[in-house]
């Protein structure tokens, strides 16, 4: 099956079953690794991109779900212009290990765009599908919530 979506501005069609993961298709087939595969089942957030603005868990996602959708993957968000949310990380320390920070990033970026200065409850609210084993999540909650502000300082 011939799927064409729009993958971090730019129009593309991959020929998959329709079934396929959209983790996997942006992987294998568009060689975009930035999306991590942690539990494959839903649970971890790992694998979080946006489609239509939305963050969405891309291993749960059948690829034919997708025709005619808008996904912004990691390697989109930080391009042309690293997100605030990316620098903050690396500058709290909220960013370990790395395998959950793709995800978490994405999760993030969706919520500042509707709340560009949200409470810590907010931020957990907002990731609460985003597990990290490395930062006990403080970090990563000082980084969203200051993001938008270092920016602005
Ligand atoms: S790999 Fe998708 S939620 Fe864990
Ligand atoms: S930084 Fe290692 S799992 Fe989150």
């Amino acid at each position: 099956m011939i799927v064409r979506f729009n993958c971090n501005g730019r129009s593309v069609q991959v020929d998959t079953p329709p079934m396929a993961r959209l983790l996997d298709v942006l992987r294998e087939d568009l060689r975009l690794v930035g999306s991590k595969e942690g539990c494959g089942e839903g649970e971890c957030g790992a694998c979080t991109v946006r489609v239509d603005g939305e963050p969405v868990m891309s291993c749960l996602v059948p690829v034919a779900q997708i025709e005619g959708c808008r996904v912004q993957t990691i390697e989109g968000l930080g391009n042309p212009i690293v997100h605030a949310v990316q620098t903050a990380m690396l500058a709290t320390g909220g960013a370990q290990c790395g395998i959950c920070t793709p995800g978490i990033c994405m999760s993030a970026a969706a919520l500042l765009d509707v709340d560009p200065h949200p409470t810590p409850d907010a931020v957990r609210v907002a990731l609460a599908g985003n597990l990290c084993r490395c930062t006990g999540y403080q970090k990563v909650i000082d980084a969203v919530c200051g993001a938008l502000a270092e920016r602005e300082a």
